[in-house]
């Protein structure tokens, strides 16, 4: 992992999700080791973001690094016309570590392809978005003591959302049974689902929330990712098409958790944030210690 870029989730191996993980665990435990004094970080984010700008940018801080960037292009000579290019060319010479989100799928890996110091893909497009998978990993095995074979389902947006892609690629490690409920317009990608059936793992497909969720250990849903939409009537037509309300919980497993990556729009009743199944804030909490592992590993400071 060492001076490695983290591009896709698919750079990593099950051993070095066990690495981060338990790294992640001691972090929590103690969260003010300063190993990154004397390290600077750039957080580039040419697209909007809260959890994962803020807790990158609180890891570096925990580890008693510094942090230089932007958290929107306007602001940079990007408005002048500079290039991506350019623009990591640059920031390499200031930085040891560059995190960066950006809207074009692949921009990131090319990122790394130029820069002189690793890049942390916080975001590509529709594309990935392994440290949120990491955090997501992290979540499950804190609240299921496990992340083998369990019963998942993914909820909403599973066409555009990177969050579900990178996660749905990472448990097929772990024997899950997937269970993928989207509108038609907004299903699994077939390349994942071709991915799924040459690694022999089971996944169902439905349009709706049913009583299958009382047999589920995680519901993991996602929102309707209007930015991602050409056109604003299909965009329309779906945004409304999941609302996971608290009486649809009575019935499903004591440790059954619900996670969502966040923002979430309106695809969680907010009656649900009371409920002990709702774990979505401490899951983006989690992302504090994840980064903090992720960061510590690619700088060879752990
Ligand atoms: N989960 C996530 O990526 O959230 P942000 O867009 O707020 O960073």
């Amino acid at each position: 992992m060492k001076n490695k870029s983290l591009i896709s989730i698919n750079d990593y191996t099950k051993e070095d999700y066990f690495k981060i993980l338990d790294l992640a665990d001691d972090f929590q435990k103690n969260p003010n080791q300063k190993l990154l004094e004397n390290h600077i970080v750039a957080s580039l984010f040419f697209e909007p973001s809260t959890r994962t700008r803020l807790s990158f940018e609180t890891a570096v801080q925990r580890l008693g690094g510094k942090v230089i960037g932007f958290s929107e292009a306007s602001n940079t000579s990007v408005s002048k016309g500079e290039s991506l290019k350019d623009t990591i060319l640059t920031v390499n010479k200031y930085a040891d570590l560059i995190v960066m989100r950006h809207p074009i799928e692949g921009s990131a890996r090319f990122a790394s392809e130029v820069s002189d110091v690793p890049i942390i893909n916080a975001g590509d497009g529709s594309n990935q978005h392994p440290t949120q998978c990491l955090l997501d990993l992290y979540s499950i095995r804190k609240t299921q003591g496990t992340l083998e074979n369990l019963n998942l389902f993914l909820v909403g947006d599973l066409k555009y959302g990177r969050t579900v892609h990178s996660l749905m690629t990472a448990m097929s490690e772990f024997n899950p049974v997937f269970n993928f409920v989207s509108p038609p317009s907004l299903r699994m990608p077939q390349e994942y689902k071709d991915y799924l059936d040459e690694k022999g793992i089971k996944y169902h497909e439905y349009d709706d929330l049913n009583d299958n969720i009382n047999n589920a250990d995680i519901i993991y849903v996602t929102r309707v990712q209007r930015e991602r939409f050409s056109d604003p009537m299909e965009y329309e037509k779906v945004k409304n098409a999941y609302i996971l309300k608290n009486d649809m919980l009575d019935n499903t497993k004591p440790t059954m958790r619900i996670m969502h990556p966040l923002p979430r729009v309106n695809e969680i009743d907010t009656d649900v944030d009371a409920n002990p199944k709702a774990y979505y804030f401490e899951q983006a909490e989690n992302g504090v210690y994840t980064r903090m592992a992720i960061m510590a590993l690619i700088l060879g400071l752990k």
